[in-house]
């Protein structure tokens, strides 16, 4: 019989962790499990949703032990994966990162620009608390850490935690990859074989093939010229509002600007953002939409659930995205060799940029291990743009160590969303005051 596993899930408020329960459970005979524990630092929001949790998973498997806790060594004891989405300050800060940012004029985004390195220095902290107590309690656990900023986060642990089990991810390619599917008129993305390099939000796919070996890249290319990630007929497209449908759309500049490769959509808010800013609202921001959108379905359900007590006719749907977490726990337990985005060190993988670079690349998971694939040299246009931001990145975790000022000015003028020094400078100065309590005292 297989080996059956034990996860963590920290950041167990989450409005995903739902999603991801029903992923897991849909999963048992990829992944067995015997516990699944959630873990939070907020036990008012994590209760909105940790009883339906237990129902759903009870009204699955039984034997399955369900513990939703704020105790650390009850959280971690025992575990031997963590899936980590945790958000310091959650959406009220978000929401002050966004709005900051479009005050100035700037790009106002989760993980891009000035709300991505607000961000950032929130979170090395919350990620590290949770890496430590990782180690102490279960110094055999994997953190799979999709925490965002994902590029940050992946660079403080690279440099202050560099021998922990912890492998940073993202579900963007997962979600990229899905419209590239039906695109081309795949079932599944697993019918593709792709090629990619860059940072996290910050990539571009190099070649797509099917499984006999043939090259549909160019063929993605001529109707993403046309039609963006959007199917030609917008309406069958997998979008789940109208700012990814937007998104989607934006894909036809992005492509004009190298037809020889398909990039991740995050590039809108790098090499547009002035449209970004022109199609904002600084009122009514992305974090609102979630508050008012995903967190309200979510927690409601959750309540509905809770009060009859069955989940049986429950609209919580399985999280298709974060499938690549149960991928990669069961290529790390069961040694698949799956191929998966990881964000790692460079080191020669992309033969032109730097080694101690954290970059997002294909790697091939085996059994506790990841091999990544040589990427060569890059072109001159990537290069220089990923030079630039993983820049940016190293700067924000000096900034965060050595709690340095400069450190941080340095970060956001170099960002390619920020016109100048001054509007950098002016942003730091209101971020900070946003920040009192979360980010360390800067000098
Ligand atoms: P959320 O605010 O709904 O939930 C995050 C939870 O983390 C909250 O309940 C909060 O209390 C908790 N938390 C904060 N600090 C903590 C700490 N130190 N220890 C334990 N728990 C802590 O956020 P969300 O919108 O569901 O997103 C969760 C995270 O997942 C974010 O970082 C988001 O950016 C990220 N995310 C990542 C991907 C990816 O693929 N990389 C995709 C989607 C979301
Ligand atoms: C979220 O909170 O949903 C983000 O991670 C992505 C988005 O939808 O803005």
């Amino acid at each position: 019989m297989k080996q059956k596993f034990s996860v963590v899930i920290a950041g167990g408020g989450s409005t995903y962790t739902p999603e991801i329960i029903l992923m897991l459970l849909d999963n048992l005979d990829k992944l067995p499990l015997r516990c699944i524990k959630l873990y939070d630092n907020d036990e008012d929001r994590q209760n909105k949703l940790a009883k339906a949790c237990e129902i759903i998973v009870k009204e699955k498997d039984p034997d399955i032990e369900f513990v939703a806790t704020t105790d650390p060594q009850t959280a971690y004891t025992d575990v031997d994966f963590c899936l980590a989405h945790i958000r310091v300050g959650q959406l009220p800060m978000r929401e002050m990162d966004e709005k900051i940012s479009l005050k100035h004029g700037v790009v106002g985004q989760e993980t891009c620009g000035p709300g991505g390195i607000a961000y950032g220095m929130r979170s090395i902290a919350g990620v590290l608390e949770n890496i430590d107590y990782m180690e102490k309690y279960s110094p055999n656990c994997w953190m799979l850490n999709y925490s965002n900023p994902a590029a940050i986060v992946a660079e403080a642990t690279r440099r202050l935690r560099p021998n922990s089990r912890v492998i940073n991810i993202c579900d963007m390619p997962i979600g990229l990859e899905n419209s590239y599917a039906q695109i081309l008129g795949f079932k599944d993305r697993k019918e593709m074989d792709i090629r990619y390099f860059g940072l996290n939000h910050f990539g571009w796919y190099t070649s797509i093939k099917d499984k006999d070996g043939n090259e549909l890249l160019p063929k993605l290319i001529e109707h993403q010229l046309k039609y963006g990630n959007c199917p030609e007929n917008e309406a069958e497209g997998n979008y789940t509002d109208d700012s990814w449908m937007e998104t989607a759309r934006k894909v036809k500049d992005l492509v004009r600007l190298d037809p020889t490769t398909t990039p991740n959509s995050y590039l809108q808010y790098y090499l547009y953002g002035d449209d970004m800013v022109a199609h904002s609202d600084p009122n009514y921001t992305r974090a609102n939409q979630v508050m008012d959108g995903r967190e309200k379905r979510v927690f409601g359900e959750c309540a509905r659930i809770a009060e009859v007590g069955t989940a049986k006719d429950t609209t919580l749907e399985i999280g298709i995205h974060a499938s690549f977490i149960v991928d990669l726990a069961t290529a790390l337990a069961f040694n698949t060799h799956e191929r998966m985005l990881l964000i790692v060190e460079n080191n020669g993988a992309i033969e032109n940029f730097p080694d101690d670079a954290m970059v997002e690349i294909p790697c091939i998971v085996g059994k506790d291990s990841y091999e990544p694939l040589s990427i060569g040299k890059i072109p001159t246009f990537q290069k220089g743009l990923m030079e630039q931001q993983v820049a940016v990145e190293k700067l924000v975790v000096d900034a965060w160590i050595e709690h340095s000022y400069l450190k941080l000015w340095q970060a956001l003028t170099l960002s390619k969303t920020v016109p100048s020094a001054n509007v950098a400078k002016a942003l730091l100065d209101d971020l900070i005051e946003a920040n009192k309590g979360y980010w360390p005292e800067l000098k």
